[in-house]
C-alpha cells in the first residue's frame, strides 16, 4: 500500500485519540453500524481531501465499513494530525498522503497521489481536489460519478464552476445542509477558533477588543463565543443584511479601517481575499494579534504586510512578530492559515458528528442515484438532513413533540382564521 505520512510509530497514540473522538460521534457510529451490515458502498473508490483529524478518521472508518476503498489527502498543509494519519495507515489500511507542515508542492503532490488511485467519488473540503481534477488532471475525470463538498468556500468555488459550465460531475453541497452549517460553522468554528487563538497566544479575552471580520455563520459563532468570554466585540461586514443583524445582536459594527486602530485581536472569517490589508496593518496598535479562520490564508494580505515589515521573529509556536517601519509590532498567528486547525484540533467531535454524517449519507445517496443528476451543485436531501437532526437529538436524550392531527390540518389549510 502506497502512503506518505510523517511517522508510522505514532499510530497507537492516534488510535486512542480516534477512539476518544468516536465516543461523542453517536450519529456517525450508528451509520457505521448500518454500513457494516448493508455494505452500501461496495466497489466505490473514494478520494477524500479533508483535514486529517480524529473525526476524519472516524469518517474514513465509516466509509470503509460501508465497503468503500478510501484514500485520504490533506485539505490544508497545516491541519494534519500526524498520529491520526499514522493510525489510519497502520490500523485501518487507509492510504494517507498528508504530513503536517508540508509545503505547497508536497500538498499538491499528495492531491495528485489520491487521483493516481483512480477515485470514482471525491469528498472535498475547499475544492482543491476537484479543482485539480478540472485543471491539470482533467484526463482523470472519466471514472468520477460524483462528489461531496464540506465547506462554504468550496461550495462557492463549485457554484462558480457550475455557472461557467465546466463542472464535470455532480457534487453535493454538504455545507449547505442545516445539520451542517447551523452547527459546525457556528458552534464548531466559534469554539475551535477561540481555542486556536488561546492555545497560540495564552492571552486573556476578557476586556480585550476582539474584531471579527465577516458575520456569516462562522463569524457569528466566533463573535458570540468571544463576547461570552468577556471580550468587547466589533464586527466588520460588507453585506448590509448581516451587518444589521450584528448591530441588532448587540455588536459594534464599523469599517475595518476604523476597527484596525482599536482592536487587540483580529480574526477573519469571510471567505474573501485581502480583508485585512497593508494599510490596516500599518495603523494597528502595538501588539495587535491577527488570525484567520476562513478556509484559505488569502484573507490576510501577508504580502502587503511583508512590504512594511522590517524584521520578523517567531515568539512561540504559531506566533510570528512583524516589526513594522514605525517600530511597532503586530503578531500573525499560524501564517494566516485557519487558526482552529493549525493551532488547535478543529471542531470538537460532537459537532463533526453531524457534518460527517452528512458526508457519509451524501456519498451513499450519490452512489445510489448515479447517472441521475446534471453536472451541478446539489443540496443534501431534506430527509437526510432531518434524519441526522432526529438521531442527534435521540443520542442527546432530548425528546420533542409531534404535531397533533388538528395542528397538521391547520398548517395545510388556508380558510381557518381567528
Ligand atoms: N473542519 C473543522 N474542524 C474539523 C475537524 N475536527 N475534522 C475535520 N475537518 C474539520
Amino acid at each position: 500500500m502506497d502512503y506518505d505520512i510523517k511517522d508510522l510509530s505514532l499510530a497507537d497514540a492516534g488510535r486512542l485519540r480516534i477512539e476518544w473522538a468516536n465516543r461523542t460521534m453517536p450519529v456517525l457510529n450508528l451509520i457505521r453500524e448500518r454500513f457494516g451490515r448493508e455494505k452500501p458502498l461496495t466497489g466505490l473508490k473514494l478520494a477524500a481531501c479533508l483535514h486529517v483529524t480524529t473525526e476524519t478518521a472516524s469518517l474514513a472508518q465509516t466509509l470503509k465499513a460501508g465497503g468503500a476503498e478510501v484514500f485520504v489527502c490533506a485539505s490544508n498543509p497545516l491541519s494534519t494530525q500526524d498520529d491520526v494519519a499514522a493510525s489510519l495507515v497502520a490500523h485501518d489500511q487507509v492510504p494517507v498522503f498528508a504530513v503536517c507542515g508540508e509545503d505547497k508542492d508536497t500538498y499538491y503532490r499528495h492531491i495528485n497521489a489520491v487521483i493516481d488511485l483512480g477515485p470514482m467519488m471525491t469528498m472535498d473540503d475547499g475544492a482543491d481536489l476537484v479543482s485539480t481534477l478540472h485543471n491539470e488532471r482533467r484526463g482523470d475525470q472519466g471514472p468520477v460519478i460524483g462528489g461531496t463538498e464540506e465547506t462554504t468556500t468550496g461550495v462557492i468555488r463549485l457554484r462558480a464552476m457550475a455557472a461557467d459550465g465546466v463542472l464535470a460531475y455532480p457534487i453535493m453541497a454538504v455545507n449547505d445542509a442545516r445539520t451542517k452549517h447551523f452547527f459546525d460553522n457556528r458552534y464548531g468554528t466559534g469554539q475551535s477558533t477561540l481555542d486556536g487563538i488561546l492555545r497560540a497566544t495564552n492571552r486573556l479575552l476578557s476586556g480585550s477588543v476582539f474584531v471579527v471580520c465577516g458575520y456569516g455563520w462562522c463569524g457569528r459563532g466566533v463573535a458570540s463565543r468571544a463576547r461570552g468570554m468577556g471580550a468587547r466585540v466589533i464586527v466588520t461586514e460588507v453585506d448590509p443584511l448581516p451587518a444589521l443583524e450584528a448591530v441588532m445582536d448587540g455588536f459594534q459594527v464599523m469599517p475595518i479601517a476604523q476597527a484596525a486602530q482599536i482592536g487587540d485581536i483580529f480574526c477573519t472569517l469571510t471567505g474573501d481575499i485581502n480583508v485585512i490589508r497593508k494599510e490596516h496593518f500599518a495603523t494597528m496598535k502595538d501588539g495587535a494579534i491577527v488570525a484567520n479562520s476562513g478556509h484559505f490564508n488569502v484573507e490576510l494580505d501577508l504580502d502587503g504586510l511583508s512590504r512594511i515589515t522590517t524584521a520578523t521573529r517567531t515568539m512561540r509556536d504559531h506566533v510570528v512578530e512583524h516589526k513594522l517601519e514605525d517600530g511597532l509590532c503586530v503578531y500573525v498567528l499560524a501564517e494566516g492559515r485557519l487558526i482552529n486547525l493549525a493551532a488547535a484540533e478543529g471542531h470538537p467531535s460532537s459537532v463533526m458528528d453531524m457534518s460527517f454524517a452528512n458526508q457519509a449519507l451524501g456519498a451513499e445517496y450519490m452512489l445510489q442515484n448515479k447517472g441521475k443528476f446534471d453536472n451541478t451543485v446539489l443540496d443534501v436531501p431534506l430527509d437526510i438532513d432531518q434524519e441526522i437532526a432526529r438521531l442527534k437529538l435521540e443520542a442527546m436524550g432530548v425528546e420533542i413533540d409531534a404535531l397533533t392531527p388538528e395542528q397538521q390540518k391547520y398548517l395545510s389549510s388556508w380558510d381557518m382564521g381567528t
